[in-house]
């Protein structure tokens, strides 16, 4: 129940972030409307589902499937602090309480892996790189409140790691995992590919975080990121081909998302380097990258969620609604956020159809779920 409760209420915070952006609500307050309300804690509870299949051991425990809502609550906070409407010091609480739910699932995944049945999934150890960026991204953000002088740096440190620490080497590790699963065909490369790109993926990350200060970083970052990014694209395309990449809803978003994430790297390295301005980014980090790989993830994993155990009528049924457009719903997204990065801000109408046609399927499909249930 939690892991539905948290996929819907990721579509609501993306919908409220598009909202908050439209009534001209802080910069800050939106963007954390999307990425701490709705994707942070959506992070959480996949993670919670994939440790388990990477680890081969048995379910999360019902108090790891809480924390993701105390993240939650502390995106809330977030938000509501940059927006004006909380004080001051509820920024430092929603600080200590993110590091606190953060430190405490790290320890439970490393955990997992320790026990598991033979050699985990190397999927696991990008989760861990993921969480540590969080960790270190909070630390960063905290000590740039304490410290007001070098605020500029780490509040850029913050958002990099955030961006494409956290949020960036969690999508990456799971696509590996989750393609192959959407498609129901094997990749014999996936876990070879995870073990050899990650300390790359994580050089790269080092070097955006610490690009704040020395701009001339954003290079090798580009080239690091942009070639891991762009190689997993790639394997993909040689083994499976166009045709079960593009006909399949969830795949073809999840490809969408690769593509957009690959063009935000792009984008950086002209910000990084002067030619464009930064904040823009922000938003297109949402649109072509965040936008397609949750919708994409969701269309796969909702029906897992709902209809547990093996194979059933009522998950494939669940399934078929909620992948259908997914490929209209992926040219939205990427058009819009194109548009959007060139400049022309009403494309926001585009991802926000988008947003609502997924939106509308999610309700459709569980309401028929409930009806065939009962
Ligand atoms: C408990 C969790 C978090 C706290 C307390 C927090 C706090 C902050 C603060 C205080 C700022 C500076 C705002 C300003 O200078 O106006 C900031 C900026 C930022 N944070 Fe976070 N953050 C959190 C989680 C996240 C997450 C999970 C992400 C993304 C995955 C994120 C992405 C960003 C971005 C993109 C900015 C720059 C926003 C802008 O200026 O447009 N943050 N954060
Ligand atoms: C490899 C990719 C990237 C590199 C190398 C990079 C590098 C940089 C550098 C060096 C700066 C400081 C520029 C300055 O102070 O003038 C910066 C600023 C910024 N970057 Fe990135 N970046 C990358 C990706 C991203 C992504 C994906 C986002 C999306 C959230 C983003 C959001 C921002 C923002 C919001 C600023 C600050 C703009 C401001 O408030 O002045 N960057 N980036």
């Amino acid at each position: 129940m939690i892991l539905i409760y948290l996929g819907c209420s990721a579509i609501a915070a993306f919908a409220l972030a598009m909202a908050l952006g439209l009534a001209g609500a802080p910069p800050a307050a939106v963007a954390h409307a999307a990425f701490a309300i709705g994707a942070m804690p959506l992070i959480f509870a996949a993670m919670s589902h994939f440790v388990p299949v990477l680890t081969r051991s048995g379910g999360a425990e019902p108090a790891v499937h809480r924390l993701p809502l105390v993240l939650q609550a502390a995106g809330a906070a977030v938000v509501a602090v940059l927006a004006g409407r909380a004080p001051g010091w509820a920024l430092h609480g929603a600080l200590v309480a993110g590091l606190v739910a953060t430190g405490l699932f790290l320890a439970w995944a490393v955990r997992r892996g320790r026990a598991s049945l033979g050699k985990p999934h190397p999927g696991l150890a990008w989760y861990v790189a993921a969480l540590g960026c969080l960790a270190l991204a909070l630390v960063a953000i905290f000590t740039g409140l304490l410290w007001p002088a070098a605020y500029g740096a780490l509040r850029l440190a913050h958002l990099h790691l955030n961006t494409l620490g956290f949020i960036g080497l969690t999508a990456i590790g799971t696509l590996h995992v989750l393609m192959p699963t959407v498609l129901g065909k094997p990749d014999p490369q996936a876990a070879l590919r995870l073990r050899r790109q990650l300390p790359w993926a994580l050089g790269g990350v080092a070097c955006v975080a610490l690009a704040g200060v020395l701009p001339w970083l954003s290079v090798p970052a580009v080239l690091i990121i942009g070639g891991v990014v762009g190689h997993t694209v790639w394997g993909w395309w040689r083994t499976w081909g166009a045709a079960p990449l593009l006909g399949d809803g969830a795949a073809a978003s999840l490809f969408g998302a690769a593509l957009g994430l690959l063009a935000m790297v792009l984008a950086g390295g002209a910000h990084g380097l002067g030619w464009l301005p930064g904040r823009p980014a922000v938003g297109g980090f949402f649109v072509l990258f965040l936008l397609p790989l949750v919708s994409g993830a969701l269309a796969q994993l909702l029906p897992v969620w709902r209809f547990p155990g093996p194979m059933s009528p009522a998950r494939a049924e669940m399934r078929a609604r909620l992948v259908r457009f997914g490929a209209l719903r992926a040219v939205l997204f990427l058009l819009g956020g194109g548009l959007m990065l060139a400049g022309f801000e009403a494309a926001l109408a585009l991802p926000a159809v988008g947003v609502l046609m997924f939106a509308a399927a999610l309700m459709a499909a569980l309401v028929a779920g409930r009806a065939g249930r009962a």
